[in-house]
């Protein structure tokens, strides 16, 4: 966990992993949305007012993803799979399609993100370590050496700013993602059937998070 490359390439996986699923989420909630336009049901805005965070927060993966990571190359079949499951979780129990869909695959969200944010906390704490290290042992360098180590040094700190940079965001979308999770938990009818679908719900989402992490 400590060289200045594999950082880089656990940063690029967790910007593949969060633009996948950020991707996915605006696809879910546009999949609900479409049957509750098409059958003008209510608690339209409630739905609208989430996918506007979930576009803001896959706008920021989307800034990122071209210079510190690449998409995950399944994300064609997530925007599919995202957007059928909203628009059958709608089509099949209406709002407590909707609900339990949301109540589901936000737990998990949270939970990755959480997950994320203490391996991002433990990695700054690292990449400081040596930063602090390499600053002292650049001191007595020759000078040819000394270059080497002053380029290792602005890309420990390049690295550490990144970190620093995501954990904020990825702080302020578990925020939002946990909000999200507990007033559809709060809006759906727990029993069998309900519970069934979370749970689907909830497998589908790990699934997807396993293999856009990896691919
Ligand atoms: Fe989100
Ligand atoms: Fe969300």
């Amino acid at each position: 966990m400590g060289g200045v490359f594999s950082v880089r390439k656990i940063i690029s996986s967790f910007i593949r992993v969060n633009h996948a699923g950020e991707l996915g989420a605006v696809y879910m909630y546009n999949g609900h949305l479409r049957i509750y336009k098409t059958f003008h049901m209510c608690e339209i805005t409630h739905i609208e007012t989430m996918l506007q965070n979930e576009k803001e927060h896959m706008e920021y993966f989307i800034s990122k993803i071209s210079s510190y990571s690449r998409p995950s190359i399944v994300n064609s079949v997530w925007r599919i799979c995202s957007e059928s499951i909203g628009f059958i979780s709608t089509f099949l129990m209406q709002h407590q399609g909707t609900m339990s869909c949301i109540d589901g695959v936000e737990t998990v969200v949270s939970e990755h993100y959480s997950g994320q944010l203490s391996q991002i906390t433990i990695i700054i704490a690292n990449q400081l370590a040596l930063l602090q290290r390499e600053e002292e042992r650049s001191v007595n360098l020759p000078e040819l050496e000394k270059i080497d180590a002053l380029r290792y040094i602005s890309s420990l700190e390049a690295n550490i700013a990144l970190l620093e940079e995501l954990k904020d965001k990825v702080s302020k979308f578990l925020e939002d993602e946990e909000m999200h999770r507990d007033s559809a938990n709060a809006q759906y009818m727990t029993n069998k059937v309900t519970e069934i679908h979370r749970k689907f719900v909830m497998c589908l989402t790990k699934l997807a998070i396993n293999i856009s992490k990896r691919i």
